[in-house]
């Protein structure tokens, strides 16, 4: 997919991975749909600005982001990426001392990262198959956000790892489908990212993941993240994976 004339939707472009998603995509010349539930964290480059419509929106609703698709398209013209970046973290033992976990926030969780993705991927994907194939079949390109907790989830981790594990699952069956539309769809499961949802953990969890990531032994930058999105858009022959952006992190059970 050529990203300098695409219309793409980024779902979490306020904050930290999908942001930088946001910002690199419109420096390589695409019309950006940044829907999130708030506004972006910091100000956009003047010279990328017009480049971007942020629509507020919440991803588990099918006429908020029907009605985002549609802006994005008379904005900037067609839809032929997404890339779902919206989640939520959360921990909670299975049983702690105050008795067993929240079954609501097992459902809070799965409804805004599982759900949430595979409602902005069926909705990207009808209008993205409305387009014209482009000369090798293609029609454009959806990358879904996993993590590397959907495989090496550690305790309290149950709801999310199931929400990533969710999202890495879905990547073979999408991309079967959609394969005859010429759509391709790949997950990306990040090990420790720099963003304002790591920096909501204590201290201690971030140092520790650190210490488990042998190199490079830091959090990953959310440039990096980008660059494999932008990577996955225009690398054809990358459809239906799961790829680890992780610094070979294995994540230990705490
Ligand atoms: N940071 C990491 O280390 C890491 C590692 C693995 C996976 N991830 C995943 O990457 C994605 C981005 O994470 P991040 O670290 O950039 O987090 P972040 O908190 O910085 O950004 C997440 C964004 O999603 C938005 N959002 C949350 N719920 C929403 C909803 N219902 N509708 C629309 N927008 C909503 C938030 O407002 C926020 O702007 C998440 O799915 C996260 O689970 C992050």
């Amino acid at each position: 997919m050529q990203i300098e004339t695409s219309t793409i939707l980024i779902t979490g472009g306020s904050s930290g991975l999908g942001a930088a998603c946001v910002e690199s995509l419109a420096r390589r010349g695409a019309g950006v749909v940044n829907v999130d539930l708030q506004p972006p964290c910091d100000e956009l480059d003047a010279d990328i600005a017009d480049r971007v419509a942020f629509v507020p929106a919440d991803v588990t609703s099918e006429s908020e982001i029907r009605a985002a698709i549609a802006t994005g398209e008379e904005r900037f013209g067609p839809l032929r990426g997404a890339v779902a970046c919206a989640g939520v973290l959360f921990a909670e033992k299975l049983v702690g001392r105050d008795g067993p976990a929240s079954l609501e926030e097992f459902r809070r969780v799965i409804d805004i990262n599982l759900t949430g993705t595979f409602n902005i991927v069926r909705l990207a994907a009808e209008a993205i198959a409305r387009n014209e194939a482009d000369a090798d079949d293609e029609r454009g390109v959806i990358v879904m956000t996993s993590s590397v907790a959907a495989f090496d989830g550690q305790i309290g981790q149950a709801s999310y790892s199931a929400s990533k594990g969710g999202i890495a699952s879905m990547a073979l069956p999408l991309a079967r489908e959609l394969g005859r539309s010429g759509i391709r769809v790949v997950s990306i499961a990040p090990g420790a990212f720099e963003t304002p949802m790591m920096h909501s953990a204590p201290d201690r969890v971030r140092q520790s993941l650190i210490d488990q990531t042998p190199f490079p032994h830091r959090l990953g930058q959310a440039h990096e993240f980008a660059s494999l999105v932008a990577h996955v858009f225009e690398n054809r022959m990358l459809n239906g994976s799961v790829l680890r952006l992780d610094g070979a992190i294995r994540m230990g059970p705490r």
